[in-house]
């Protein structure tokens, strides 16, 4: 098919939900992307958190490659060795735990709502979130994310959740009352703007949530798999979740989810009660058992711990440029540069010039590179970001 024709079928037979960049590609590797027509991209927002070790990572492939070809799929009513070794793996470096597998992150979260709902026994069924959190598309999700702008038109939304400032213990005391059976957090809101949870914040959620017997929900489908230099976000902070939300990047680019909740609460699910036909899969999970082999055998989190403050150094020095540059924050190689104007143009130009990033809350550049990056890529994205700027500032 020509560039012209899969335009016209997209144009003709899928539906309008994403706004999509005029680009049709057919090659990835690491943190390089190949369009048909052969021009190359830097890739510094890999599959929206998902490339977390760039493109097509050998030992994603080769996991992949070697299950295929003899079992793909077995559903939850059966046993399946890899199922068995990703659970065990992840457990162990997240916290002594028990995993339900799916297949996104609004699943992982759709799960944990199910989950904390069901600890709650119908007294305690209310969720506190945050304004301008993101937690998925799905009808429990999108009432847990704290933004209009995603729920417009979609009314009536699920009963029992509520918003509170983001870093603002005050308001969450406030909002905590006999009836709230958890609070879910991300620790760096992404999609909100790379908004970083504080440490006082984060211990003050969970003397409340001990106090009162509330469930600390943590929603790590961006920030987890190594993304802040450690494996997972709350590792930065001392604090264990009592469950946790994955996705995201655990897959390598293969579509899976998970929720972990601490062994004590186990039982509040029996058989029956929540269920997903494609999930935990042998060949998904074989592929997650790559993706977690090569972030430790890579030794890819002092990558990030390296990179991610030259990046951020980098970014600065951009800031002293150009005074549409108001702040850069990010932790890790979760970076956001907020501009006291509106990113798309910079964003697209940034596109045009062979570097994909993100724009997001209208004037946050997003910038979620690969784990694996190499500073030379991160130089010349820099001078790429350098000459956008230059040059939509000129108009
Ligand atoms: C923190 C967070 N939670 C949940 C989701 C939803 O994940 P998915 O798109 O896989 O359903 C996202 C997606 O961006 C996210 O960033």
């Amino acid at each position: 098919m020509k560039a012209n024709e899969i335009f016209q079928e997209y144009n003709d037979h899928v539906l309008l939900t994403y706004t999509r960049m005029p680009a049709i590609f057919v090659k990835g590797k690491g943190s390089v992307l190949t369009d048909i027509q052969g021009k190359k991209y830097l890739d510094f927002f890999p599959g929206w958190g998902v490339g977390n070790l760039g493109h097509c990572h050998p030992k994603v492939m080769g996991a992949v490659r070697e299950q295929i070809g003899k079992l793909i799929h077995i559903p939850n009513n059966f046993y399946n060795p890899h199922q068995a070794k990703l659970a065990k793996e992840l457990v162990r470096v997240a916290f002594e735990g028990k995993i339900f597998f799916c297949n996104s992150g609004t699943e992982a979260v759709e799960a944990a709502i199910k989950f904390v709902r069901m600890y709650g026994q119908g007294k305690k069924f209310e969720i506190i979130t945050t304004v301008n959190s993101f937690h998925g598309r799905t009808m429990g999700a999108l009432t847990a994310t704290g933004q209009e702008k995603h729920q417009k038109g979609f009314m009536p939304l699920m009963p029992g959740f509520k918003y509170v400032p983001f870093n603002d213990i005050n308001a969450l005391k406030a909002a905590v009352n006999g009836q709230t059976a958890a609070i879910m957090i991300e620790l760096i809101q992404g999609e909100g703007g790379i908004n970083i949870a504080t440490k006082e914040y984060v211990k003050a959620i969970r003397q409340i949530c001990d106090e009162k017997k509330i469930l600390l929900v943590f929603d790590e489908v961006q920030t987890g798999i190594a993304r802040t230099g450690e494996i997972f976000g709350f590792k930065h902070y001392g604090i264990t979740p009592d469950v946790m939300c994955l996705a995201k990047a655990l897959g390598g680019g293969l579509p899976i989810g998970a929720m972990i909740v601490k062994k004590e609460l186990a039982d509040c699910f029996k058989p029956g009660m929540h269920g997903s036909t494609f999930a935990g899969s042998p060949l998904i999970c074989k592929a997650a058992l790559g993706v977690l082999k090569a972030i430790y055998a890579e030794k890819i989190m002092k990558n990030v711990k390296t990179q991610g403050p030259y990046l951020i150094e980098r970014l600065e020095g951009l800031k002293f440029k150009y005074d549409i540059i108001k702040e850069v924050r990010g932790l890790g190689l979760m970076i956001g540069v907020e501009l006291t104007v509106d990113g798309t143009a910079i964003f697209k130009e940034c596109f045009s010039r062979g570097l994909i990033i993100n724009c997001t809350q209208g004037n946050v550049l997003r910038i979620m590179p690969a784990l694996n990056v190499t500073r030379r890529q991160i130089n010349k994205a820099i001078h790429i970001l350098d000459g956008a700027i230059e040059a939509t500032l000129k108009g």
